[in-house]
């Protein structure tokens, strides 16, 4: 028997302000129900009859699998859009685009540059909409990430989590609010130019502070990692900033996380882990590094004992469906 909060029938994901505290962990618990559900071998239905439109802007892996399956695994569908497909932006505008969408499908999950489109889908179409990355925000990872840390951990009691990298793109924006929503301590390691946003940092710590936790910024990754039991790391350069690569590189080399990052926690024989939302340049074997090789994390770390990586890329996609049934579900299905 699956069981989740009601009020998250109908709910739309902006970022992670979208949800109560309690809403975003119920979230997370029902993804590990979904999780087990499968694992059992069961294919149910869910979202019988349930059609998802996906509106990319950016290019996707995880994301775009994740949501397609999700739909599938449990009687619905998701139907692939991107932006040369249709008429978004283009010969239609996004409020346009929204009212039709939302009179065909139940729901729409959106990856792209600006939020606020992410925001007018949302107010327009009528129908959940679902924040799948913007320039700012990536609500969905953080979810996969906490239970990833949840599953590691056994509980995401007394953990503090060390971002190292650039510390105001969308993931750092994102993991920072969902840490302290979740009552995890969380540290980040950046440049002074890479620093957070103020005001998205100032709202963190509040909500932080409610919750018995604290945010802290670094700009010494050895001093800041001191006590982490997680590692997160993201690319250099996301994408839309393409343009920045080479003063990114240069900026971040200090920031990459490989073994002396590591070990300068103290608890590389303890709680230790190491996170990436992934795709990652830990190798030579990308168009990015054939040359330069590793960047932000090296082979070694990615490779190791402490990588749950692909745990977590898993639980994208368990998350993104527990955002699909939560919404969606017809109840009298479970
Ligand atoms: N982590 C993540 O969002 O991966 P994709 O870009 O492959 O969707
Ligand atoms: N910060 C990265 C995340 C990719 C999943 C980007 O926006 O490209």
């Amino acid at each position: 028997m699956l069981t989740w909060m009601d009020s998250l029938r109908g709910r739309s994901l902006m970022r992670l302000t979208s949800f109560t505290d309690e809403e975003m962990l119920d979230l997370v618990d029902l993804a590990g129900q979904l999780k087990a559900r499968r694992r059992a071998g069961v294919r149910g239905d869910l979202l019988h009859r349930k059609n998802i439109a996906l509106i990319f802007e950016k290019s996707s892996t995880r994301t775009r699998n994740s949501s397609i399956i999700a739909a599938r695994d449990e009687g619905g569908g998701a139907e692939y859009l991107t932006r040369p497909d249709i008429h978004f932006g283009k010969k239609e505008s996004v409020k346009d685009t929204a009212r039709v969408l939302g009179r065909i499908y139940d729901g729409i999950l959106f990856r792209g540059f600006a939020q606020k489109t992410c925001e007018d889908l949302a107010k327009y179409s009528g129908v959940p909409v679902w924040n799948g990355l913007t320039d700012d925000y990536h609500p969905t990872q953080i979810l996969a990430d906490l239970l990833t840390i949840k599953e590691t951990f056994g509980d995401l009691r007394d953990c503090t989590v060390a971002y190292v990298g650039d510390g105001r793109n969308n993931v750092a924006n994102s993991l920072m609010m969902g840490c302290a929503k979740a009552g995890v301590r969380y540290v980040c390691c950046t440049p002074k130019e890479l620093w957070p946003d103020e005001a998205i940092l100032a709202e963190a710590e509040e909500v932080a502070r409610r919750n018995g936790v604290d945010v802290r910024v670094f700009d010494d990754p050895v001093k800041g990692v001191k006590g982490a039991n997680v590692l997160y790391t993201d690319v250099w350069v996301s994408m839309g900033e393409e343009a920045k690569t080479a003063e990114r590189i240069k900026m971040l080399r200090p920031y990459q996380i490989n073994m002396d990052l590591m070990r300068a926690t103290g608890n590389i024989d303890g709680k230790l882990m190491f996170l990436h939302c992934l795709p990652a340049f830990h190798d030579f074997n990308t168009e990015v590094t054939k040359e330069s090789g590793a960047l932000e994390v090296t082979d070694e770390v990615f490779e190791s004992k402490y990588s749950k990586v692909f745990d977590e890329s898993e639980n994208r996609m368990h998350t993104i469906k527990a955002l699909f049934v939560s919404a969606l579900c017809d109840r009298k299905n479970v």
